[in-house]
């Protein structure tokens, strides 16, 4: 099969919502990553999402669904339920008004919330959970075939599992070339770190399951409550969201992590070919002045200035170009601190290293 990157014109988002629709799956922009979409009440397209990715049966979908502006949060919901998607029964109040203010607040947009299933998703999608990820994206085009095709739709990072996210057309292409009819191009990702992961439980219970675009901190404001981060004990192989494994968004090289350039300076062996990922410009000019007869085969660095947001955005890309040096070993440097976006980049790069 040969796989074409196609442009986001009108003509396009038909032709791929129709083929959605009708059982095929492609890969589509979203604001976070690209993803790997294919229509939720197809089995076949569900069992070709898992085959195409390589993904393990025990790791769940997350479900995508159509902005209606029309709609507050309380009939989104409803909406939900109406179509069988989530069940509603047994949630508090607490956990209603809990749910539809994160709603409010955050959709559409990076936020997916785990629910009680409905009888329309498939035990195939949520790996047998009783539980849904749900989620509203915010992206125009993703919006767009939502509508078109009038389905929801299931999609996963559109990577071979295990390996690094795309945020750009040409990065899908590289996983999964040959493997899917189409990708549709809508230039490199605008957030480029997946969604945060929240799970509310019937009696109003937050948890995180998984560090994303949207801080931690935000949910804290808007809940008017502290969060707890399930997803903390990485080295742990049972996490309570199956996809969270320890090793994950691997490059096919051995990366280490470095906090400061000085410790860098203790691990680093200048007779292996190396590539480093700099958080910011000022500490690639610490290491050059420290390492001046350092001959690296690449380097990247995360946020001129170190904005998050900047840092975030270009992380895969970078771990991308540094896997495809030269290099035999590479290094990246986790963020300055554990707080908003720089909590999920620090969850992403310890997954990815050694
Ligand atoms: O930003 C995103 O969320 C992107 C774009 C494409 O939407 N999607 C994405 O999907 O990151 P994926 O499949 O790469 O990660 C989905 C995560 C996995 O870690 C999976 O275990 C978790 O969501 N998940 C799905 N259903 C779940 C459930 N019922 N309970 C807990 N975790 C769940
Ligand atoms: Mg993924």
């Amino acid at each position: 099969m040969k796989t074409q990157i196609l442009p986001p014109t009108t003509e396009n988002l038909q032709m791929v919502s129709e083929q959605i629709k009708n059982g095929s799956i492609g890969a589509l922009p979203t604001e976070t990553v690209y993803g790997l979409a294919g229509n939720l009440r197809n089995e076949q397209s569900i069992l070709n999402i898992f085959q195409t990715k390589n993904r393990p049966s025990f790791d769940p979908l997350i479900v995508h669904t159509a902005y209606d502006p029309e709609l507050n949060a309380k009939q989104v919901l409803y909406k939900l339920e109406d179509k069988n998607l989530i069940n509603l029964n047994g949630f508090s109040s607490d956990a209603l008004l809990k749910t539809e203010n994160l709603i409010e607040a955050f959709w559409p947009g990076a936020l997916t919330l785990i629910f009680p299933k409905g009888d329309e998703v498939s035990d195939l999608i949520t790996s047998g959970l009783n539980t849904v990820a749900l989620r509203m994206p915010k992206h125009p085009y993703f919006q767009e075939v939502l509508k078109r095709s009038q389905c929801e739709i299931c999609a996963p990072s559109a990577n071979r599992f295990g390996r690094i996210s795309p945020t750009q057309s040409n990065h899908v292409l590289t996983e999964l070339e040959g493997k899917i009819p189409w990708i549709l191009d809508g230039g490199n990702c605008k957030i480029g770190i997946e969604s945060t992961i929240v799970f509310i439980n019937l009696t109003g219970e937050v948890q995180l399951l998984r560090p994303g675009a949207i801080e931690k901190e935000k949910i804290e404001e808007i809940l008017n409550e502290p969060v707890v981060s399930s997803c903390s004990n990485i080295k742990s192989n049972k996490p309570l969201s199956p996809g969270t494994l320890k090793s994950h968004y691997a490059p096919k090289k051995p990366l280490f992590l470095f906090h400061s350039t000085s410790e860098l300076s203790t691990q680093f062996d200048c007779n292996k070919k190396t590539a480093i990922l700099f958080f910011q410009e000022n500490d690639l000019e610490q290491f050059t002045q420290a390492h001046k007869e350092a001959n690296l085969s690449c380097y990247q660095i995360l946020t001129k200035n170190g904005e998050p947001a900047v840092a975030a955005k270009n992380l895969f890309a970078s771990l991308r170009t540094l896997d495809e040096s030269t290099a035999e070993i590479l290094y990246a440097q986790t963020c300055p601190t554990n707080k908003g976006l720089e909590f999920a980049i620090n969850d992403r790069l310890k997954r990815a290293a050694c």
